[in-house]
């Protein structure tokens, strides 16, 4: 029997602690589905057709190294408005949303476009100093030597362009709970997201 766990928001919301953190709590696998812009943005930088990098994409792709830098985020924001990249990715991730176990996938349109028929989603959200402040202390602590300004510019080009685009653009889903975790710690945000879970199970 599958269950499945629908969790979307932008990125620095909380939304992949999250999706681990309830993914283990539960023994449900759990799929990252930024990695897959990801991996086609770093192909794109290394000078591949993006639609064709999609097409092509195999899951050993998710692990390489360098997919979690500021250059390859905003890349990857950029493939995600091509409607062929998209519809490249949507059968793997439906597989992954359907295996028996349960799963948890987090992303920007798994509520309202992958997985609309989910048995439970979230929204997670936080605001936007907020959200750059945690990734300019990820990013500080992983040795990155970056100004908290240029990754809040980074974080709002980003929000502007994923919830702009006209294919699947990042909003919650109508029947999505909304989790604000811009005055939460880790423990209290998952904590909150194990209670939604929990109801509706
Ligand atoms: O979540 P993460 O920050 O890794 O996502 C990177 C980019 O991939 C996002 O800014 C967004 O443009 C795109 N994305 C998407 N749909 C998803 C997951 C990510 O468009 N389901």
């Amino acid at each position: 029997m599958s269950f499945t766990i629908a969790i979307d928001g932008p990125a620095a919301s909380g939304k992949g602690t999250i999706s681990k953190g309830v993914a283990a709590h539960f023994g449900f696998a759990h799929l990252d589905t930024g990695l897959l812009y990801r991996a086609v943005g770093h192909r794109m930088l290394a000078g591949e057709d993006p639609v064709a990098a999609a097409q092509a994409l195999t899951a050993e792709d998710l692990d390489r190294d360098g997919l979690r830098t500021a250059d390859v985020a905003q890349a990857a924001s950029k493939v995600a408005v091509i409607g062929e990249v998209r519809a490249a990715l949507v059968d793997f991730q439906r597989a992954f949303a359907r295996r028996a176990g349960g799963a948890v996938l987090d992303g920007r349109d798994i509520g309202t476009v992958i997985c609309p028929e989910a048995e439970v989603k979230l929204f997670v959200t936080a605001s936007p100093e907020v959200r750059a402040e945690r990734r300019w202390k990820e990013l500080t602590g992983n040795g990155f030597d970056v100004r908290y300004d240029d990754v809040l510019a980074d974080v709002r080009a980003r929000d502007d362009r994923d919830s702009t685009r006209a294919e699947a653009p990042m909003r919650p889903a109508e029947d999505a709970v909304e989790l604000d975790t811009s005055e939460m710690d880790i423990e209290t945000a998952l904590a909150a997201a194990l209670a939604v879970v929990a109801d509706r199970m």
